[in-house]
């Protein structure tokens, strides 16, 4: 893999690795980003795989402008004040997603939210440009890692998983951005970051409420125990092997069970990049064809297979 001096040329050529479908490691004003086409499932996918996360978390969508923000979320009048103040920066809102946004389900984790995020280090800027796509974005680390600040923390950490290391030099911040969910009628802090709570507090001022300190550093949460986790209403049965009277079949693989029924294949060929990719889109569509029970078929618990394997697990989980 390549680190390569952040040049126009440099960017370009980024931009177009990222169109097609590969992963580049860029620097952000906070950490360094592993970004992807957040439109394109296997490229998303392919985030997953590199990182090496057990579970899918929901990933932060990065973008030029609020022009841009508004194709993707619903931007309310608390959004747009906190996005006039804080953005270009490190501030992350959590808004509804537009269902017209062409953004990946696996980005999302399958939520009805998103977390939208407009930086201001100029070769994110200009990466993004050169893209012209939403470009999805986790710290650029291995999962469990401490997130990376260097070009060259990136290439030790993540070799050749990425297709190329954009080198801006050391991310200013060092830490990550402030995640404030405005979804609701209360802004929430979800997650500390470079932009504090008091200057939030200090553009909101009390309107609509005082926002809600979901965590805080007195009050510290493990990573990813905030999250909430798209759930299918359908009953989910694991490691089926014959699809009962009832169910709706969740396939991987060429070797079906036989079923007559609604079925949809998270990969025939049994890729399991292709079955992240799908996932979250595979159970919407089973919910929302009204079925009761989904049988799932075995998944190789193998690279994504684990992460795939959590979320069922967690689906499958009585409620
Ligand atoms: O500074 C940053 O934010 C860096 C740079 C690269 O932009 N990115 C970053 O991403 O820290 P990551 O994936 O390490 O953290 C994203 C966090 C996760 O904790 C995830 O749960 C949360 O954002 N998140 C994403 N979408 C969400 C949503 N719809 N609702 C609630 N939380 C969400
Ligand atoms: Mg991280």
């Amino acid at each position: 893999m390549a680190v390569r001096p952040a040049t126009p040329d440099a960017i370009m050529e980024a931009g177009r690795l990222l169109r097609s479908g590969h992963l580049v490691a860029f620097p952000t004003e906070t950490v360094y980003g592993l970004g992807a086409d957040a439109t394109n499932g296997l490229a998303v996918a392919g985030i997953f795989e590199a990182k090496g996360r057990p579970r899918f978390n929901p990933l932060i969508v990065h973008v030029t402008d609020l022009a841009a923000a508004e194709l993707i979320g619903e931007f309310g009048d608390i959004a747009r004040r906190l996005a006039s103040a804080f953005w270009p920066g490190p501030l992350t809102l959590v808004v509804g997603k537009r269902a017209t946004a062409p953004i990946s389900d696996l980005a999302t984790a399958g939520l009805d939210t998103i977390a939208i995020r407009v930086p201001s280090h100029p070769v994110a800027k200009a990466l993004i440009q050169a893209a012209s796509c939403p470009i999805a974005a986790p710290s650029a680390n291995r999962s469990g890692h401490v997130s990376a600040t260097h070009a060259q923390h990136v290439a030790a950490d993540l070799g050749d998983r990425v297709d190329m290391i954009l080198d801006g030099g050391p991310a200013r911040e060092g830490v990550e951005s402030t995640i404030l969910d405005v979804s609701g009628p209360v802004p929430r802090l979800l997650r500390p970051g470079a932009v504090t709570a008091e200057a939030i507090a200090g553009v909101l001022g009390d309107w609509p409420a005082p926002i809600e300190i979901a965590v805080s550093p007195e009050k510290p949460i493990a990573p990813g125990q905030l999250e909430s986790h798209y759930a299918p209403r359908a009953q989910v049965r694991l490691e089926a092997r014959d699809v009962r009277p009832g169910e709706a079949l969740l396939a991987f693989g060429a070797d079906l069970p036989a079923h007559s029924g609604p079925t949809m294949n998270l990969s025939p060929s049994g890729d399991l990049r292709e079955a992240a990719a799908n996932l979250f889109a595979a159970l919407r569509s089973l919910d929302a064809a009204g079925v009761v029970a989904i049988a799932v078929m075995p998944i190789p618990g193998t690279g994504l297979g684990d992460a795939i394997n959590d979320r069922l697990r967690r689906a499958a989980a009585p409620r």
